[in-house]
């Protein structure tokens, strides 16, 4: 092994995870956040389609006031935590990148 191998880390752990909220992670250069919603996770490039920009202006809130949608936190649009699909706002039908992910013993990896 050499010290480019780069060894397998889940994303975090599940309980790191409020039920139903998000956090935001650097993980192996890219902006990435995830969002919890009871027993399922999803994961985004924190990128929002209309600016470009990050989404959150607070670390790890990437949650509308419900905590049932994600808000981008510049123009306000509204994403559905499922697809990431833009549901409101100015990028209405643009979606979040999504980045598959899994759950195996109560942590969070990338596919
Ligand atoms: S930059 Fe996200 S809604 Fe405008």
């Amino acid at each position: 092994m050499t010290n480019n191998d780069v060894l397998p880390a889940p994303l975090c752990q599940l309980d790191e995870l409020p039920l139903y909220g998000s956090k935001g992670f650097h993980h192996r250069g890219q902006a990435l956040f995830a969002v919890r919603q009871g027993e399922q996770v999803f994961v985004y490039e924190n990128r929002c389609p209309h600016r470009g920009v990050p989404l959150e202006w607070v670390a790890d809130q990437f949650l509308d006031s419900s905590n049932r949608l994600i808000q981008c936190a510049t123009h306000g649009a509204l994403f559905l935590p499922e697809s990431g699909e833009c549901v409101a706002g100015p990028c209405a039908g643009q979606s979040l990148q999504q980045r598959p992910c899994y759950i195996r013993d109560q942590q969070v990896w990338l596919d």
